[in-house]
């Protein structure tokens, strides 16, 4: 193996911090427009709300219209100052209407273009043995989740090529894609694809400056979770002993990983599906 070596210009010591003080760790830079597919559900509120907090514009696109609305209104009381006006916005959505998604794209183009998109979108509803499901069942959950996920990243990659390159695609996978439960199989392979569509996005469209990661969440206890799992259910119990670090995730441990990832922190990172699941995948 060869070992680095520093370019002249630019010396290595691996004693010297490479940031100096506050002044330097802060991230001075304009808001971004995050668009958040799935932005009425649980996560998809919760990524909005970190979003907003790191001082960003957030748009909430949901096939559920109505929902995304009135989670916008509320997320817009939440923000505190002067530029609440256009922090928050929603658009109805559905992302496996491609000419809706280009539609849409056209509309986000004319009024400031996106610089993030987060493909949170997804159907986590269809269960079934593999002796049992239907197919019409499963290919409606790779409908949404795959090829969803898929023409929301390619038009988002041609909206930002339009606009000289740069941005980020986080999607929300699952550790389902690598772990699996009985019965959960349609779900957790549309999740596999989605780490796979990660990867290759990331490797095509890293000439562009584009950057495309996926957050791999294990169990999370949204409010609809939690309502159909309270503390102490059997439900509950079975789903925490998986866990090493002892129980479901929340949405608050999801989000920060999801600004993380489309920031400049994670400037030299892409093809990654980053797990946060308490240590399941390593039960
Ligand atoms: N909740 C969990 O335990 C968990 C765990 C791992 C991964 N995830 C993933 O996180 C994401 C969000 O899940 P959630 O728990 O917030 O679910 P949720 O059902 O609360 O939210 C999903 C949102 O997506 C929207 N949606 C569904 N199909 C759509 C479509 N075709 N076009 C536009 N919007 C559509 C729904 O209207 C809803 O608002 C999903 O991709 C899910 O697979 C969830």
């Amino acid at each position: 193996m060869t070992a680095p070596t520093a370019a002249p210009h630019e010396p290595i010591d691996p004693h010297e911090p490479t940031q100096t003080g506050p002044q330097a760790r802060a991230e001075q830079r304009p808001a971004r427009t995050v668009l958040i597919t799935g932005g009425a559900g649980g996560i998809g509120q919760g990524i909005a709300r970190a979003f907003l907090a790191a001082g960003d514009r957030v748009i909430l696109a949901d096939r559920d219209a109505v929902a995304a609305a009135a989670a916008a209104d509320a997320l817009g009381g939440e923000v505190a100052g002067d530029s609440t006006a256009d922090a928050v916005a929603s658009i109805a959505l559905d992302i496996s209407d491609s000419a809706a998604v280009a539609e849409a794209f056209a509309g986000l183009a004319k009024r400031g273009g996106v610089d993030v998109l987060v493909n949170n979108a997804g159907i986590l509803s269809v269960h079934g043995a593999v002796t049992e499901l239907d197919p019409e069942a499963y290919r409606s959950i790779l409908e949404v989740n795959v090829i969803g996920t898929f023409g929301m990243t390619q038009a988002f990659a041609r909206h930002r090529i339009a606009a000289g390159g740069g941005g980020a695609v986080v999607n929300i996978s699952s550790i389902g894609g690598r772990q699996p439960t009985p019965g959960m199989g349609a779900y957790e392979s549309s999740k596999a694809a989605v780490d796979s569509v990660t990867r290759w996005a990331a490797i095509e469209l890293a000439a562009h400056g584009i950057r495309v990661n996926a957050v791999a969440p294990g169990p999370v206890l949204t409010p609809m979770l939690e309502m159909g799992m309270p503390e102490g259910s059997p439900a509950r119990e079975a789903w925490a002993g998986r866990i090493p670090l002892g129980d479901l995730a929340r949405v608050s441990d999801i989000a920060p990983a999801v600004v993380f990832l489309a920031g400049s922190g994670a400037a030299h990172i892409t093809g990654v599906s980053l797990a946060v699941d308490g240590g399941q995948l390593l039960t």
